[in-house]
């Protein structure tokens, strides 16, 4: 299949849009960009479009779909009720990178949800989003718009690099601004659970709704416990190379991932460091010549998150053996970039 890239940096082409939006209604598959990460769409609402995306990802098809809308009217048709927690969440954060598991109603097929009776709901805040969900009839099926097991993309690029030749079209909408998927959060429950850690932490959760728990399956003191969200039970995110992550005071920090580079150059492999603005001069002149990079910067919290899984991309580009990362608890956005981070490095920290 000859796959369509359609243009739309700078502005949202509406002749491209209903093109795009004429693909899905026909149950075809169109990527578009979020402002957390590419989605690779198909009507929410047509299980056989389910199916195709389920195929060209290569992802197990018990792990569920996101349904983005565009519209609060169109949130009560595809779930049997709206709890008040839900109202009072997309009155502070929708549109924008928050999703919501409710009960489904029967007008969301079984395929779309991965047999589960509940259904996860988004509204996403890019306009290239917006503008082809009301194009498409209203509810887009989307997972993350990578190959099951790469890092999730934050760019047009990366998603050609995917997926070209199995979807019918990719909207190039820029690179993504948070960079990392939504905050999902379970209102089955009697007490809200965070299922994934996001731009919208739990501090902001709870400054809403109050009583707000994480699910104890995230912990990383509990690798035992089965995390809630079945898509968290995968090793996602993962780069080739491999990753560990440097913990502790930052010149101990500093001194470790230099001596780990120069070992493993002088082991004849290559090395990657993930470093932050405010330490990457720290790193020029090591033995061996790694790749370094910064992430972004400790003082902009976002610019770490927007910057992380195409900085893992580009390393297995550059066929990095290992990678050595520093660890970027920051304040916000810290504990959703930490989760994503130390799933990359299959849980091996280093502390010093
Ligand atoms: O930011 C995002 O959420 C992006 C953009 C495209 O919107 N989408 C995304 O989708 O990250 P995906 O499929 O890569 O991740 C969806 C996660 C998976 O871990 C899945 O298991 C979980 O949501 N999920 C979906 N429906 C669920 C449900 N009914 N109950 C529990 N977890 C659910
Ligand atoms: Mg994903």
């Amino acid at each position: 299949m000859e796959t369509i890239v359609m243009e739309m940096r700078e502005a949202i082409d509406f002749d491209r849009i209903r093109q795009a939006g004429k693909i899905l209604k026909e149950g075809g598959l169109v990527a578009f960009p979020t402002e957390t990460v590419y989605g690779l769409g198909g009507d929410a609402l047509n299980s056989s479009a389910s199916e195709k995306i389920y195929a060209a990802k290569g992802r197990p098809s018990d792990n569920p779909l996101i349904v983005h809308i565009a519209d609060m009217d169109h949130l009560a048709p595809i779930v049997t009720h709206i709890p008040e927690e839900a109202r009072a969440l997309a009155e502070a954060f929708w549109p924008g990178p928050l999703t919501m598991i409710l009960p489904k109603s029967d007008l969301v097929p079984l395929q779309t949800t991965g047999g589960l009776s509940t259904v996860a709901v988004r509204m996403p805040s890019h306009p290239v989003a917006m503008a082809l969900i009301k194009e498409s009839g209203g509810y887009i099926a989307a997972p993350s718009a990578n190959l099951s097991g790469h890092p999730s993309p934050t760019s047009a690029a990366h998603v050609i690099h995917d997926l070209s030749g199995r979807i019918d079209a990719i909207i190039d909408g820029g690179d993504g601004d948070i960079g990392i998927e939504s905050t999902i959060i379970d209102l089955t429950e009697d007490v809200p659970v965070i299922l994934r850690p996001g731009y919208i932490s739990l501090e902001m959760a709870r400054h809403v709704l109050g009583d707000v728990r994480m699910d104890p399956g995230l912990s990383e003191e509990n690798p035992d416990l089965r995390p809630k969200a079945p898509g968290m039970k995968y090793r996602h995110y993962a780069p080739q190379a491999d990753l560990k992550i440097v913990q502790g005071e930052r010149g101990r920090v500093i001194s470790a991932i230099c001596s780990l580079s120069e070992e493993a150059a002088k082991q004849g492999r290559k090395a990657g460091i993930i470093a932050s603005d405010e330490t990457l001069g720290s790193y020029l002149g090591i033995p061996g010549d790694p790749v370094i990079r910064s992430v972004g910067a400790r003082s902009e919290e976002i610019s770490i998150s927007r910057h992380l899984y195409g900085i893992l991309r580009e390393f297995d580009d550059l066929g990095v053996d290992n990678i050595y990362s520093e660890a970027f608890d920051t304040p916000q956005i810290g504990q959703a970039v930490m989760n994503r981070l130390i799933k990359a490095a299959g849980h091996q920290i280093i502390d010093v």
